[in-house]
């Protein structure tokens, strides 16, 4: 399937885009800025310029599916975050609905729908990524929605823990590596039970396949 990374050049999104190619698709490497593109390819993406404040049709045209692992990140202001996070993830979502990119994996955040469970300096962050959550969950498309804890850098281990609800969130407790959020929303493409289901993840013991079968 040609999918389409929003998000692509990201820490997360490099590996996304890495997967896709090895388990057989087509990525579409979404980015803002052409000087990224070399390093792109050569993972097996397609490049096309995309920026999530602009119409992005360009970039998802022919494709069949999509991953949003775009953010403003933490060294931009709360404005951003709306900009970016909540805006630019609804105008992808709807992008994506005209062009018939009817497959949709969102990176999403742990503990969006209860805000107090984290820090309240991710309060307003939670609150961007839950309007886009809904949104998606609106749109008639066939989403995934991946919540995971925080992210490290980590090699993966192919081991999580899922649940709607993983309780309040530390650092300490509730991590998890990029390598096994990416394979995550990359073997969603693979699992049709992961149609409509919304999830939280973290570190744990269970098997990707197994825990991605159990949803
Ligand atoms: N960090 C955490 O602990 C954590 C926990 C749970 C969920 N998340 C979610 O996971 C996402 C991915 O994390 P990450 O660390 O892999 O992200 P990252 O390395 O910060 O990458 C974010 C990507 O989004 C792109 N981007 C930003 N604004 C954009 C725009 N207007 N149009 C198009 N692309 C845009 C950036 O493009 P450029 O390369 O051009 O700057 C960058 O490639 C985060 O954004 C966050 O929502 C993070």
């Amino acid at each position: 399937m040609k999918v389409v990374v929003a998000g692509a050049n990201g820490l997360t999104g490099r590996i996304v885009l890495r997967l896709l190619k090895e388990a057989g698709h087509q990525p579409v490497a979404m980015i803002r800025d052409f000087a990224q593109r070399d390093a792109l390819e050569a993972l097996g993406a397609e490049c096309r310029i995309g920026d999530l404040e602009k119409p992005v049709g360009y970039a998802v045209r022919e494709c069949r599916g999509a991953v949003f692992a775009a953010g403003s990140g933490s060294k931009t202001g709360p404005e951003k975050t709306i900009d970016v996070d909540q805006n630019g993830a609804m105008a992808f979502i709807e992008t994506c609905v005209r062009m018939n990119a009817r497959r949709f994996v969102m990176l999403s955040s742990i503990a969006v729908d209860k805000p107090e469970r984290g820090p309240e300096s991710l309060h307003h962050y939670f609150r961007a990524k839950a309007i886009a959550d809904r949104h998606l969950q609106a749109s008639g498309l066939n989403y995934t929605i991946v919540r995971p804890g925080f992210l490290t850098n980590e090699p993966g281990t192919g081991t999580i823990a899922t649940g709607d609800d993983l309780g309040p969130i530390a650092k300490e407790t509730h991590s998890v590596t990029r390598e096994d959020v990416a394979r995550v929303l990359v073997d969603c493409f693979a699992q049709d039970n992961t149609v409509e289901k919304t999830f939280e993840m973290i570190a744990g013991e269970t098997p990707i396949a197994d825990a991605l079968k159990a949803l």
